[in-house]
């Protein structure tokens, strides 16, 4: 008998309890169901959902019929046989040979430096022996970061199962808008960026009795960050331990800074890798990644495939042609299952790539980044490897941060490789010469800090009092030329004063864990009246791109649909309003959402951040107000954040950035890209073909200077001037 099988999930539901806690359950089990990644068998009403107390299971008994109690019965054994499988499990992690010896190390040393291969079970089981160990008693927490939101989420839902406790009792996890821990929680999961907001409340991170910076190779900007204020923190607190856990080889760069801190290494169990490299390179890695899938699929013996890409498009586009190919050729072939895995993915589609293929049938995983460290899938034999990641670049001349498609680093090549050989020998395919390798790519890759736009880490820095941010403890310093630049944008936003001292915007934009840009464009809304329609704007883009959607089939309604919200045309900020406004009138209706092609899950998201951001609202002491449908507020608001994105209409239909002449365009996904206004703000530059605008909205060049007087004078808007500067420098911004 199966304990997924879904009737008898619905007979079980009525023994328990009411709608709403079933519900409640349902969102928790799909979020349990997306972090087991042993094909969902624990996840479902089988380990840690059965009863979440001792309390419910007393109730359910008495409550049960006859009949009934044979259910529950079987429901306890089939929780306790799954919880004994995946105690052995945890017994046969490399990391569990070295159980005694790891606690012993960090008794001895206060800061310890871990290395093993990714797999070995360093972020899962660690946290566990600590807790074991004693290290949660008196009420301390173990803190545990994470580069990536899915990661933290989904290692902080095994680990709850692995211990029997619902998530976000004693095992929660924290990311950006998202707190899923209690007052119970000792094992707190969460991304980097949150540890670093938490120094904001609270300097010393008294709460912690260990502090591990997970992935540290990944050296995300956070991480960086974290790197140089953990470090101050262990000299005045010689209670603290700090575990830095990394899975590359070059952990000696970690034991250097971190004052000689020993290292501990996990031997890993990695089995051989083949690598096969193409003969001449190769013009497009989509088409070849498709053709080597295919060929792999019908030529070589049973084993999964893990394909990277670079992004949501790119894995959507690999999905189509995969598909297209396997409709032609379906008598010929043996079932592929094609599992695309992003972060934003919704969370139930997300759990499928942990789902073992079907007898005789192949998966086909098409991943980002994401899968190359942070998350492990089983059964992985086959890696297709095209070189190439998306990476933040980050131009201090001009200011501008953009995403790119970049070459990865030998070090990236060699881990992704090695995901093929986790439980026997693999091949990795990659898509690139020999000689490609050797000479072309970089050794390791350059550390985030190093390619950012920093305003927000200065802002953050300074709202904790770090004022000499020359001498702050990097392990790799930024370019001075970039720290400059954050200074002289978060002066121009009037976050700092001229003496590089934190004003009281500053301090209220800080509050934000948002973009300082966007932290502006709210405490801006106070003066402008209009906090209520900023705020729910802010929400609305930081609830994810996935705004409205357009399936194949449908595609003019859609386009109708999103078109409606563009009355009066002023820019896709109003209609994000629009948007937002109509569902909560509708009564925040899933329905209403489908009708309007509306992703539901986005609007939730949005709605939950919205509180958020409305209670921090509070915190800074801005009145909520509504500007009452004067747009011309709300769009000022917007420009005091984002002056430095104006851009210009061209005679040819091409916009020029009003500061620094780099051409841009108007995404096509925006309200505008028909309308096309003289003068525009936008949220972000994306690049794809070309720097594409998104999020975009109409703009009076008058209000720049009124706006924003530090950075720009009449020159810049003048016609005359403009167009001369636009001759003379040309694509100046690259
Ligand atoms: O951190 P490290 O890469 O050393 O390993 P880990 O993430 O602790 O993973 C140890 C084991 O737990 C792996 O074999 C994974 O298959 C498993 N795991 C899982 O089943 N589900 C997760 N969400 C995370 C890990
Ligand atoms: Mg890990």
């Amino acid at each position: 008998d199966d304990p997924d099988d879904a009737p008898r999930d619905g007979k079980k539901r009525s023994n328990f309890s009411e709608q709403e806690a079933w519900e409640e359950q349902q969102i928790r089990k799909s979020r349990l169901h997306f972090g087991s990644n042993d094909g969902g068998r624990a996840a479902g009403d089988g380990y840690g959902l059965v009863f979440d107390t001792a309390v419910d299971f007393v109730k359910s008994v008495v409550q049960a019929g006859d009949g009934e109690m044979d259910e529950l019965a079987e429901a306890i054994d089939t929780k306790v046989a799954l919880h004994r499988e995946l105690q052995d499990e945890r017994k046969n992690l490399p990391v569990y040979q070295l159980k005694d010896d790891l606690l012993k190390a960090i008794e001895e040393y206060q800061v310890l430096i871990i290395v093993g291969e990714t797999g070995s079970g360093k972020t899962t089981q660690i946290p566990q022996y600590l807790h074991e160990a004693g290290y949660t008693a008196k009420g301390k927490k173990i803190a545990c970061t994470q580069p990536r939101r899915v990661a933290a989420m989904s290692v902080a839902a095994r680990v709850a199962q692995e211990m029997g406790v619902k998530l976000g009792h004693e095992v929660g996890y924290s990311i950006r808008f998202e707190d899923c821990t209690s007052e119970k929680t000792v094992i707190k999961y969460m991304t980097d960026g949150m540890l670093l907001r938490e120094f904001l409340g609270e300097p010393d991170l008294a709460s912690y009795s260990v502090v591990i910076v997970d992935e540290a190779h990944e050296r995300t900007l956070s991480t960086d960050i974290l790197f140089g204020l953990v470090k101050d923190i262990v000299r005045f607190r010689p209670d603290v331990k700090l575990l830095i856990s990394s899975a590359t080889l070059n952990a000696e760069k970690f034991s250097d800074f971190f004052d000689e801190a020993p290292i501990f290494k996990i031997p890993g169990r990695r089995y051989k890798v083949d690598i096969l490299y193409t003969k001449a390179p190769e013009a497009n890695y989509i088409k070849a990644a498709v053709g080597t899938i295919l060929q792999l699929h019908l030529t070589e013996p049973a084993g999964d495939i893990l394909l990277f890409l670079t992004g949501q498009e790119e894995i959507e586009t690999v999905e189509e042609t995969l598909k297209e190919a396997m409709r032609g050729l379906a008598s010929k072939m043996p079932e592929l299952v094609i599992c695309p895995i992003y972060a934003n993915l919704p969370t139930e589609l997300q759990a499928k790539i942990f789902e073992p293929a079907p007898e005789g049938a192949r998966k086909v995983v098409l991943a980002t980044n994401i899968a190359e460290t942070s998350l492990t899938i089983d059964g992985i034999k086959y890696v297709i490897d095209p070189g190439f990641c998306k990476m933040k670049s980050y131009n201090p001349r001009t200011g501008m941060e953009s995403l790119l498609r970049a070459p990865i680093s030998k070090a990236s090549a060699d881990q992704r490789a090695g995901r093929s050989g986790r439980t026997g020998p693999g091949k990795c395919y990659r898509l690139f010469t020999e000689f490609n390798f050797r000479n072309d790519l970089d050794d390791d890759t350059v550390p985030e800090i190093q390619r950012s736009n920093l305003a927000n880490v200065v802002l953050r820095l300074k709202a904790l009092g770090i004022n000499d941010l020359v001498n702050f403890d990097f392990m790799d310093p930024p370019a001075s030329e970039s720290l400059l630049k954050a200074l002289e944008e978060l002066f121009a936003l009037g976050a700092l004063n001229r003496r590089g001292e934190l004003t009281k915007t500053g301090r209220r934009m800080a509050e934000f864990p948002l973009d300082p840009m966007l932290s502006k464009a709210i405490v801006a809304s106070e003066k402008y009246r209009c906090s209520e329609e900023v705020v729910t704007i802010a929400a609305m883009l930081s609830a994810g791109n996935a705004v409205f959607y357009r399936p194949k089939d449908k595609q003019v309604h859609a386009d109708t649909a999103k078109q409606a919200f563009h009355v009066g045309d002023v820019g896709d900020h109003v209609a994000l309003l629009n948007v937002y406004n109509a569902w909560k009138e509708s009564g925040y209706s899933p329905q209403w959402c489908r009708e309007n092609f509306v992703q539901s899950r986005t609007m939730k998201r949005a709605r939950d951040v919205r509180d958020q951001l409305e209670a921090l609202l509070e915190r800074v002491e801005i009145d909520p107000c509504s500007g009452a449908g004067d747009l011309t507020a709300i769009r000022k608001a917007f420009t005091a954040g984002y002056f430095r994105n104006a851009a210009r209409r061209q005679k040819d239909g091409s916009y020029r950035a009003v500061k620094s002449h780099q051409m841009v365009f108007v995404h096509p996904s925006s309200g505008m890209a028909q309308v096309l206004p003289p003068w525009v703000v936008y949220h972000e530059l994306v690049e794809t073909t070309k720097e594409y605008m998104r999020q975009v909205t109409e703009l009076k060049p008058e209000w720049l200077v009124e706006i924003a007087p530090h950075y720009y004078q009449h020159k810049d808007i003048d016609e005359h001037e403009t167009k001369k500067m636009a001759k003379g420098k040309g694509r100046a911004a690259m």
